[in-house]
């Protein structure tokens, strides 16, 4: 049960709607304005996204389905040297989403439970590809529970044909001036190849 609503909106005259698995989508003017009438589950979808890739959008689009609202946040890491910035990957995530009303884009850094607690997220989503995923991906959610034991971090397993799909190989077949178009959209694909260009010329 995703939605509270108390008494005081018995007699509120706008209703909200809901999906499929029963979730509200859409939230009347009055619940808005009395937040404490219901209760929304935001999914924060942290990464890299150096670039997002299908498999992600496969996640962000069924992470819409089952949560209010699903936030991808771009983390901001001094540390990596990404072929694309974050204000560019934020803008091909925008592009790719768009469709999508109760998807929020954003970048941060630092911690992302931090980050969760300010944007009000319950949910962590991460997805799962592999085994090896799961090694890394069990500890980082324990590790979170340790730092904000309200979190709690949601796998969904990635749909069977993006199971190989990460952003390394994208990049790499793309280097080689592999066909990416299978893997990540269009648009993202040019980009890519244009990055390249610039810095391997033929
Ligand atoms: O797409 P990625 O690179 O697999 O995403 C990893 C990410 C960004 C989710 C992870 O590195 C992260 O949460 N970094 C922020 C720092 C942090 O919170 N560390 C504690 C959890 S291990």
């Amino acid at each position: 049960m995703v939605a509270v609503v108390t008494e005081n909106l018995q007699n509120c005259k706008n209703q909200h709607s809901y999906n499929k698995f029963g979730m509200i989508t859409q939230v009347s003017p009055c619940q808005i304005n009395n937040p404490d009438s219901i209760y929304f589950v935001i999914a924060l979808y942290p990464g890299s996204f150096d670039p997002i890739t299908f498999g992600h959008l496969d996640i962000i689009n069924r992470g819409s389905r089952l949560f209010d609202q699903v936030i991808v946040a771009v983390l901001r890491n001094p540390q990596k040297a990404p072929l694309f910035t974050v204000q560019e990957r934020l803008e091909q995530i925008r592009t790719c989403t768009k469709h999508l009303e109760n998807v929020k884009v954003d970048s941060f850094a630092g911690l992302t439970v931090e980050y969760a607690k300010l944007n009000n997220a319950q949910v962590l989503l991460r997805g799962l590809r592999v085994l090896s995923d799961f090694e890394k991906e069990l500890q980082m959610a324990h590790t979170n529970q340790t730092l904000w034991d309200e979190v709690e971090t949601v796998f969904l397993a990635t749909s069977n044909e993006y199971s190989f799909l990460s952003s390394s190989v994208v990049k790499e077949i793309a280097r080689f001036g592999g066909d990416v178009k299978h893997l990540v959209p269009p648009h993202i694909a040019q980009e890519i190849y244009q990055c390249y260009a610039k810095t391997h010329p033929a």
